[in-house]
Order: C-alpha cells, then structure tokens, then sequence
C-alpha cells in the first residue's frame, strides 16, 4: 500500500464513521450518511450503546456543533466564521465526512477564484471536435454534490471576489445551476448543502454581500474558553499528529505543553493570567493551531536531534517564530515579555535562557 501522507477524514475514521451507521436508529434527513445525533457524536465523541467508543474530534461546546448540524438539515446553508485556528476547516471536513461519507467536494477560495470554478467548465478538446454536449463539461465539485446530493465545502469563502460570490446565490436559493449553454439546468437533490469557512483577520477579504449573508446561518467558533480546554486540545491533536508522522519521541510533556499555550493566551489577552501585568498583544494571531505546530516542531526536533523527550530548547526557536511576526512591533513586546514575565518565573528558568540564548 502505498502511504499517504494525509487521509481524509472519511479515510481516517472509516471504523468510527461504520460503526456509527450501524447502531443509528434515528431518522436520517434524506441522504444522510447518519442521522443529525450521530453526526454531533462523530464530531463530539462518546460512547455508542455496544460499547464501541468515538473519539471526540472538536474539544468545545457542544451546542455550536449542534447548531451548525441543524443548519445543514434546513435549507440554510452553514457558515463558520472565526478568528484563525478555530478549527473551522478542520470541523467543516468532519461535518462533510459524517454526513456524506465525502469531504472531498471542495473548493478552495482564492482571490482568483473564478465562476467556472464554483458552476462548470469544458473540456475544450471535446467542446471543440463535438461541440458543447453534457460530456464536454466539467463539473465543479460545487455541482457535483448538488446532483449528487452531497455537502459541498467552500474554503475561505470571503477571499472570492464579490461578483464571483453571487454565483453562490443562485445555487443557495433556487438550489439549482442553470447550464445556458446546453439549454440545461443542474437540481440540486435532497441532502445536498453546502459549508463555507471565513476567518476575519485576513487581509484582503471581501466582505459577503447582504444577500447572500441572508443564506447561511454564520456559527462563529470561537477561541477555546479556558487554558486547561486548549491545553487539551493542543495535547490531543500533538499526540495524533506525532503518530501519523511516525515521530520517534515520547509524548510531549503536559508541562511544556500548558506553558506554551498560557504564553499564548497571555499575549492574546494583553495580560497575565493573574491579572497582575498588563501585556500589550502581540500582532500574530497565536492561535491554538498555532499553539500545536510550536509543540510539533519541538518534539520533531527532540526526536531527531535530541533524546526523544520535549525541552524547552526545542520549542524556543518556533515559539519565537510563532509570536514575532512583525521584527519591529513583536520584537520589543516579546523582549518585554521575557524580561517582565518569563525571568521572574522561577520554574521557568529553563525556558527564558532557550530563548535568550537565540538572540545571542
Ligand atoms: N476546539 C478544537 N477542537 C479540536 N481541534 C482544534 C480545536 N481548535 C483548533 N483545533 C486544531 O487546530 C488545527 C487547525 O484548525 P483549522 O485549520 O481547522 O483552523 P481554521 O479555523 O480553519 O483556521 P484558518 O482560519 O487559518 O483557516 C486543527 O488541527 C484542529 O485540530
Ligand atoms: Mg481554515
């Protein structure tokens, strides 16, 4: 077999997403791999009536994922919208996965994203030698699940052009694609909806006109509410990731783990968690995801060039990299950092030097 360096979530999970059909009594919306609950329990974990455990996928509240599980059942389309690292993309792969079983239909936003990308295009070898018939065109991954009656995923919805994003319109309220050219129109059949993604720290964003904002219900997912949440978050998916990448090294200790994600959250929030210093935020967005790839990175460094265990020399180099993104502004609210915060921790001696010693 040849190895894959990513699966995609139907892949990955293909026992989970099994067994989960196989105990589902509930009625499923038309379609529907699974009924809504089993959704939220692919996406939330738990335990099924014959023992068989789900493993959570989404750490957090567990009403969002509902909402946004129930939206996809109306005729509403699902937008999720948050500050970057919110685990949109990854929620929105879970949703198509569980409810499809295909996370594939995907179109991913760009600001050259063009309206054949969201409707068709043509095979221009064929359109030309026989003219446009059904088998000229090529069918956007958008109008493959509208026939197919499948989740669509648009990724970054609001880096696509405004004009382009009226396209969207059509297809989100007459749920169907008009193909002028063939004299033809697509119909969406049942169970087909579609998930878009949006953060709002971009730059170059372009904002999502009035009328089409009115056919998504948005569900914002937000930055995970407490330090032992995204200490968790950032542990669970370490340790998955550090699997799949075949890292020979110890999980990474909770310790490095918790003092990563509370300098994060220290400088998001402009303050200690004691409240007692004020911090002024740093300009990168020090997200969670963020807080993951910083862990990642170190371990990768433990394991080949260390002795497989997690030190603060390993996560120094990436973490500065992490929080210094503009070497002006950052440089001097990270300095200030490590002098009025990290020196005066005792316990974190170990780290402060790592980090001194880059600037050396
Ligand atoms: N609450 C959470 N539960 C589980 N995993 C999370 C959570 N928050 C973040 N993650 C993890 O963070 C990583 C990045 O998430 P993702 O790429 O989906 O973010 P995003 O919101 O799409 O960001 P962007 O706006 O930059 O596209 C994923 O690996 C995901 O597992
Ligand atoms: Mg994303």
């Amino acid at each position: 077999m040849i190895p894959i360096l990513r699966q995609h979530a139907e892949q990955q999970f293909t026992e989970e997403l099994d067994a989960l059909q196989k105990t589902d009594t509930r009625q499923r919306p038309t379609n529907w791999a699974m009924s809504p609950w089993a959704v939220a329990t692919y996406l939330l974990g738990g335990k099924l009536e014959n023992g068989f455990e789900v493993s959570p996928k989404y750490i957090g509240s567990r009403r969002i994922i509902e909402i946004a599980i129930a939206t996809l059942t109306t005729d509403r389309a699902l937008l999720l919208f948050g500050v970057p690292g919110t685990a949109k993309s990854w929620v929105s792969e879970h949703l198509a996965a569980a409810i499809s079983g295909d996370s594939t239909m995907l179109i991913q936003g760009t600001a050259g994203t063009s309206e054949e990308q969201l409707r068709y295009g043509w095979n221009y070898a064929e359109l030309l030698s026989k003219g446009p018939s059904r088998n000229a065109l090529v069918s956007s991954p958008l109008m493959r699940a509208m026939e197919q009656g499948k989740t669509a995923r648009v990724e970054e919805l609001t880096r696509i052009p405004a004009d382009v994003q009226d396209t969207l319109i059509t297809i989100l309220s007459e749920k169907s694609l008009p193909i002028p050219e063939l004299g033809l129109e697509a119909q969406a059949v049942r169970g087909f909806n579609v998930i878009a993604t949006a953060n709002n720290r971009d730059k170059g964003i372009n904002e999502l006109s009035s009328a089409l904002k009115r056919r998504f219900n948005t569900v914002i997912l937000p930055v995970p509410s407490s330090e032992a949440e995204e200490v968790s978050i950032v542990s669970k998916r370490v340790a998955e990731m550090g699997r799949a990448l075949e890292l020979p090294s110890e999980p990474p200790a909770l310790k490095e783990v918790r003092r990563v994600v509370q300098i994060f959250r220290e400088l998001r929030n402009g303050q200690t968690e004691d409240g007692k210093t004020k911090l002024k935020p740093s300009s990168g967005t020090l997200s969670t995801a963020e807080a993951i790839s910083v862990i990642n990175s170190g371990v990768a460094l433990a394991a080949h060039f260390g002795d497989g265990v997690l030190r603060a020399g390993d996560i120094a180099s990436s973490l500065v990299g992490a929080i210094v993104k503009d070497p002006v502004q950052d440089e001097v609210i990270w300095r200030e950092y490590q002098e009025t915060v990290m020196k005066e921790r005792s316990e974190w001696k170990d780290l402060y030097r790592a980090c001194r010693e880059l600037d050396e």
